[in-house]
């Protein structure tokens, strides 16, 4: 176990709950990463395997680091949607900080703001209970809505940092990437 400082499990918003995730996501999940909407700006859609070694991966990093991605469940509907959390940048890559915000969610509740809502709660742990000075968020140059998101949350674009993604093939369509940045002090809600 890590004795920096750690992130809560649980994170309650006005729509959402941020948690770990359940063994009832399974199937929500996996249905989800095979979505080829969900999936249009990866490489390859996830299979029922690689949704199984995610949530693997993701409670593994929460128990030696103590931050990571949190599973999101709509408080109205009790419906898990997705993800959207903090994640280290594992591939080989120039910029600084080699931590993300990120997220996904289930199509059937894009454009109700749920992602933006949970982002700006996932960046107030990481500012304010990790102590991080910044975060990053990166994404297919062609992914607008999650550009979109970046830009809704305060990040602003640095082409300097732009990158071909070194686990995506080359030639292929989603490689080149675009890369936001945020600091703490950069919040626009505060
Ligand atoms: C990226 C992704 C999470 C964005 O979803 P989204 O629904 O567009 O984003 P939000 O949840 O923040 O919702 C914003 C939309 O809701 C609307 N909205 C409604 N109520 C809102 C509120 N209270 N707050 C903010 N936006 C609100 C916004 O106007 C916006 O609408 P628009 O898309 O018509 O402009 C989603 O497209 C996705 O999961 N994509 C696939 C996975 C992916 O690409 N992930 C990123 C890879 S790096």
């Amino acid at each position: 176990m890590s004795t920096e400082r750690t992130a809560p499990r649980r994170v309650v918003t006005d729509r959402l709950v941020l948690r770990g995730f359940e063994p009832a996501d399974l199937d929500p999940f996996a249905a989800m990463n095979d979505d080829p909407v969900v999936m249009e700006h990866f490489a390859r859609h996830g299979t029922r395997e690689d949704t199984e070694r995610l949530v693997a991966r993701v409670a593994a990093h929460w128990d030696a680091e103590g931050w990571g991605l949190w599973a999101l469940e709509r408080r109205d509907t009790g419906e898990f949607i997705g993800f959207t959390g903090l994640w280290p940048v594992a591939f080989e890559a120039a910029f600084e900080p080699r931590r993300e915000v990120g997220w996904r969610l289930a199509v059937g509740h894009w454009g109700q703001g749920f992602a933006t809502e949970a982002a700006r709660a996932a960046l107030d742990v990481a500012f304010d209970v990790l102590g991080w000075a910044d975060v990053v968020s990166f994404t297919a140059v062609g992914n607008e809505r999650s550009q979109a998101v970046m830009r809704r949350i305060g990040m602003w674009r640095d082409p300097v940092g732009d990158f071909d993604h070194p686990d995506v093939p080359e030639g292929h369509p989603v490689r080149p990437h675009v890369l936001y940045r945020l600091a703490a002090d950069q919040r626009p809600w505060r």
